[in-house]
Formats: structure tokens, C-alpha cells, sequence
């Protein structure tokens, strides 16, 4: 299984460092084949080496560096040594308003810098509504522009609606929309929206679920721990 927390627009460095101080200890009781990433907000990138776990970029700009200004290259990443990054969260497609083709050039440059991807899809209630076909239509176009094939791709799977809501699909719902998308992609598969100590164990039973992509219970160490120690 893959545990990942992105911490969004929230922790500072100083408690980016405190958190990962008190994860680090504890995640020798983990399963060994099981993977941690850390996605802090990118003022709290260091180089936090572990072998526990992976430290990745929220956002970057698809740029080695040059004049952008308010922007992140891989120039400033490589410093810390990061080399993995989220491309295509729903917070980044509707709040800030990238396209498609946004988030495909992203894709493709990172992908150029070979930058583990952690990829993420997801639909609006309203599709959601209107059944499992409008869901992988939907889901199926945001791969458009997206080399599937790379090896270093992990997709993340997050409805928009069971994001930081408290309503996460339903193990049903999980488990049709994660079959049909191997059938699409077969990569790592993570489940995102509203994943907790509540209900890690039903999710992370899901036959291709790989993994999880966390938001709020992943703030405190010791709620994300109840997920990563399940
Ligand atoms: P929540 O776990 O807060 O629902 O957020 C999920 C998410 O968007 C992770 O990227």
C-alpha cells in the first residue's frame, strides 16, 4: 500500500519538521512494502532524508527556472532533492483553474525530468449522478494528453465530492470505479476523499486500491498514523 499525505495549503516548516520528527520513529512498526509520501506546502520543503519515507511538490511550474514570477521550478525542487510531485488535483483544475492541457504539459515535463507523478482524477457530483459510464467518460478524458505508459505514474482516483467533505464513496462505488480504471491505466491505483481511521480497513480491502491520498486526517501525525499502522 501507498500512504500519502498532502497537507495542502496548511503546516508551516516548523511543523512540517515537528510532524515528521514524530512520524519518523513510528513508522518502523510499518509494513515494510509499504510506501509514505509527504506532500507539504513548498515553503516547507527541505531535504528531510528517510528511508521511511518520500517527500514530494504539491505544485511546480513546468520550468527549470527562468522569469515566472510567484512560481517553483525544478531548480528550486532539486535542491531539496525532490523528485516526485502531484499533477491534475481537483483543488488545482477548479479553484486555480488549470486545464487540461495545463496539467498535461506539467505531466510531460516532469515526466522529461523523470519525476515520480502521482496523477490525480476525479468527477463533480453531478456526473457522479449520473451514473458509472458519464463517471469514466469523464474520468478517461483527463487522461487526454497524458503518456500512461510512463513507469513512474502513480494515479490517484479522488471524487470531488467526497473530498474534504466527511462523505466518502462507498466501498461499492470503489470498487466499480477502480476496476474499470485498471482496465485504462495500469498503474497504482489510490483512493482520495475523506479517508480516515474510520474507514482505512474497508478501503484499503478494495481489491485495486493501492493506496491512499489523504488530506485531512493526515494533518496530525497521530491520525495519519492510524491509517499508515491500520
Ligand atoms: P480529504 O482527505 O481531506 O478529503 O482530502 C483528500 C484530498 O484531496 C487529498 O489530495
Amino acid at each position: 500500500m501507498i500512504y500519502a499525505a498532502n497537507f495542502k495549503t496548511n503546516h508551516t516548516r516548523q511543523s512540517t519538521r515537528e510532524y515528521l520528527g514524530k512520524l519518523q520513529p513510528q513508522l518502523s512498526k510499518k509494513n515494510p512494502n509499504d510506501k509514505v509520501y509527504i506532500f507539504p506546502p513548498l515553503t516547507a520543503l527541505d531535504d528531510y532524508e528517510s528511508a521511511d519515507f518520500r517527500v514530494g511538490a504539491q505544485n511546480a511550474y513546468p520550468v527549470e527556472n527562468g522569469a515566472f514570477t510567484g512560481e517553483v521550478g525544478v531548480e528550486q525542487l532539486t535542491e531539496f532533492n525532490i523528485n516526485t510531485i502531484l499533477i491534475g488535483h481537483s483543488e488545482r483544475r477548479d479553484i486555480i483553474g488549470e486545464s487540461q492541457e495545463d496539467v498535461a504539459k506539467k505531466f510531460a515535463f516532469f515526466k522529461e525530468q523523470g519525476f515520480e507523478i502521482i496523477y490525480c482524477i476525479g468527477e463533480s457530483l453531478e456526473v457522479r449522478e449520473e451514473g458509472i459510464e458519464a463517471v469514466m467518460t469523464h474520468l478517461v478524458s483527463q487522461f487526454e494528453g497524458i503518456d500512461t505508459s510512463y513507469d513512474n505514474f502513480v494515479v490517484a482516483y479522488e471524487p470531488i465530492w467526497a473530498i474534504g467533505t466527511g462523505r466518502t464513496a462507498s466501498v461499492d462505488e470503489i470498487t466499480e470505479t477502480h476496476n474499470a480504471l485498471k482496465k485504462v491505466v495500469d498503474k497504482p491505483l489510490l483512493y482520495g476523499g475523506s479517508v480516515k481511521g474510520a474507514n482505512i480497513k474497508e478501503i484499503a480491502h478494495v481489491e485495486n486500491v493501492d493506496g491512499v491520498l489523504v488530506g485531512g486526517a493526515s494533518l496530525k501525525t497521530e491520525t495519519f498514523l492510524e491509517l499508515v499502522l491500520h
